[in-house]
């Protein structure tokens, strides 16, 4: 399938973090015909198994999303919400937003509310019902939402509300259909609540045990106007090979092999440090005795805003870079 196929069916799928299913459910389907074996692990996290000779592999993508979850329902039928990860109630306003169950609403902030300081308990959503009691007969306490909004392509350029991390599984499974004979016992893993604190990727890391581990991830850019300097990848600029975010120094044998690999089969390279921020890679590398890990990045406009912005060229690199890896003899000495 094509990348950007891959990216609108995963893009019409429930998965913030905690309630994974519906996306894992499409990742697994995709998944099935080029996999020997796909488990699902305790907390949700999918495990995709192809066999080879060499050493154990991870590479990881997290398939959970930003969200809200709502905590209230108020007598004129509005919704009071929790975050899941790192929603902004700025960024959000006048989002429309859609559950699991189909319902529909839009993410509104109060009239009277400071929009320069706007907090989340000043935000509602509208679901259209007349009161509490309509309301209820269309969501609960507990239930989720997401950003609703398409894949729109224009020229190389991609906006969505989830590339993050949903072009990373894309990234991945393009990967997969590409290898034919994998250098390692290669497992692909999505995982669930990174959003919330790497929780998956925490566990996953355990039940893999892997020899080396490369987590897929958008990255910061820093090449908009007023640009905070944040990151240091570029839209464009090819695949990031991350050295360094919040959660994680990259181990320096996964950053020269990756840069190896991209030489080699000249596939355009940019190197990546997200200063604030992290990535699944955080927790697998400390997971048993360490493991070696590394990241590669997509650079990414508007992280966490409902129109994420990313090139296509740099996703393709992304996975080429990622089937090369898993093809090439093993890094690890
Ligand atoms: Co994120
Ligand atoms: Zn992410």
């Amino acid at each position: 399938m094509e990348l950007i196929e891959i990216l609108e069916a995963l893009n019409q799928t429930h998965g913030p973090s905690g309630d994974e299913g519906g996306v894992r459910e499409k990742i697994e389907e995709l998944a099935r015909p080029f996999a020997d074996e796909i488990v699902t692990d305790t907390l949700g996290n999918l495990i995709v198994h192809k066999k080879g000779a060499g050493p154990w592999m991870m590479l990881a993508a997290h398939m959970d999303s930003i969200g809200f979850i709502v905590t209230h329902i108020e007598k004129e039928g509005f919704l009071r919400v929790g975050r899941l990860g790192g929603i902004s109630p700025k960024e959000a306003a006048y989002a429309p937003v859609r559950f699991k169950n189909g319902v529909q609403g839009v993410f509104v902030p109060e009239e009277k509310a400071d929009f320069s300081k706007l907090k989340l308990d000043e935000c509602f959503i509208d679901i259209g019902a007349a009161n509490e009691a309509e309301a209820k007969t269309l969501v609960q306490v507990g239930d989720t939402c997401v950003y609703d909004g398409p894949v729109r392509v224009r020229g190389s350029r991609v906006t969505a509300p989830y590339l993050d991390d949903r072009l990373a599984c894309a990234v991945l499974l393009c990967a997969l259909e590409q290898i034919k004979e994998p250098a390692y016992n290669l497992s692909l893993v999505f995982t669930v609540q990174e959003e919330v604190g790497l929780r998956g990727a925490r566990t996953a890391a355990w039940w893999v045990d892997p020899d080396i581990c490369v987590a897929v991830d958008v990255t910061d850019v820093d090449d908009t106007p007023g640009s905070e300097k944040n990151g240091t990848a570029r839209l464009g600029g090819g695949a990031a090979i991350k050295v360094m975010d919040s959660s994680v120094i990259c181990h320096p044998q996964v950053v020269a092999k990756l840069e190896e690999i991209a030489k080699s089969q000249s596939i355009p390279i940019q190197r990546d440090i997200m200063r604030s921020g992290g990535t699944d890679a955080g927790a697998i590398q400390n997971a048993h005795y360490g493991v070696k890990t590394g990241g590669i990045s997509i650079p990414c406009r508007y992280v966490h805003t409902p129109a994420e912005t990313a090139d296509l060229e740099d996703a393709r690199a992304c996975v080429r870079l990622a089937a090369a890896l898993i093809q090439a003899e093993a890094p690890c000495p």
